[in-house]
């Protein structure tokens, strides 16, 4: 590593905060729609917003066709103008406390939590609806089967499901304190109960067991006891389905960036999608399959109940 690239890396969160700050004043929403020049991005300080404009250029960001600038990956801004709301979280003190044993719960698990479940939940609808359409892929979802969502918030993911293949069945489990917010999706029903404590009877209707944003939130151990009740209780060739953030070796991406997002929440969740599907394997899944979708933040892990006997 040369010093260069310290430098380069401890400078980096003026990058952040410049992307936050034009995401703000609604510049990235206007070049996302369409390629703007500097003029036309008029109620904004032209010396103020030319070396920002030049910064997201160099990076990739933005592309520039006849002094015109355009987003690229303006798909994200939902979820980046989330990200802008919450990023207070972060802090150089609160990594320090991490780093001394201290600190580190769940946010959404904290007193108080309860004002901060709208903002929330519009952010993981937002999510749940670019995820969907590849849950279906990935499941290949067919007409009467019974999805039993994990962690499935408000019931926004098994909406957007059920929004495109009509006929299909849920469950949604969450935290009882997420129930008023329960949005009564038609053929689905709420569950409130803490996953750690996962009813094995309510399993064995399952066709697909979906666990999209959750398990980053648990430790090791407990993930591991989920995914293996999950396995013993649902029917041979029921299919299960991990989305989320996972790294890759190697590369300092953002997905290596949320482990810190996790580290927070109080647990250590860096796995690449290849050792998630190795987990699973472990405990006795079969036909395991990472599906990587480039639009995407995260990445999709999925496998298969094996038939009867078939279980180490
Ligand atoms: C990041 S959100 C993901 C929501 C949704 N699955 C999605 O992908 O948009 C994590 C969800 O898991 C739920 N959750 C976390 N820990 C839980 C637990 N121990 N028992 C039940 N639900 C839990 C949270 O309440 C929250 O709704």
């Amino acid at each position: 590593m040369s010093t260069r690239s310290l430098w380069h890396w401890a400078n980096a969160y003026k990058m952040s905060a410049a992307i936050f700050a034009l995401e703000e004043v609604g510049a990235l929403a206007a070049m996302a729609a369409a390629p703007r020049s500097i003029e036309e991005l008029s109620w904004l300080d032209a010396d103020a917003l030319a070396p920002l404009l030049t910064m997201l250029l160099h990076a990739g960001l933005l592309s520039c066709e006849d002094g015109r600038y355009s987003l690229v990956g303006g798909s994200l801004l939902p979820l980046l103008a989330h990200e802008r709301r919450v990023r207070s979280r972060f802090s150089q003190e609160v990594i320090v406390a991490r780093l001394r044993g201290q600190g580190g719960s769940d946010p959404m698990d904290a007193p108080g939590a309860e004002a901060r479940w709208p903002e929330y939940h519009a952010a993981m609808s937002v999510s749940a609806r670019s995820i969907a359409p590849h849950v279906v892929r990935v499941t290949r979802l067919r007409r009467g089967e019974h999805v039993i969502d994990l962690g499935g918030a408000d019931g926004a993911l098994f909406a957007a499901l059920k929004h495109l293949v009509p006929g299909i069945r849920g469950t949604v489990v969450d935290r009882p304190s997420a129930a008023p917010h329960w949005r009564a999706v038609e053929d689905a029903r709420f569950v409130g109960l803490d996953l750690r404590a996962l009813d094995g009877d309510l399993l064995a209707d399952a066709d697909v067991v979906l666990l999209s944003n959750v398990l980053h939130l648990f430790n090791a151990a407990d993930r591991g006891v989920m995914m293996k009740k999950i396995l013993d209780h649902v029917r041979p060739g029921a299919r299960a389905v991990v989305y989320d953030v996972f790294v890759s070796r190697g590369v300092a991406d953002a997905g290596l960036f949320m482990v810190l997002d996790w580290m927070l929440c109080g647990h250590r969740f860096d796995l690449t999608a290849e050792q998630m599907a190795s987990e699973l394997v472990s405990l006795g899944w079969s036909n395991p399959v990472t599906h990587i979708v480039p639009t995407l933040p995260g990445a999709f892990v999925s496998a298969l109940k094996p038939a009867s006997g078939a279980t180490p």
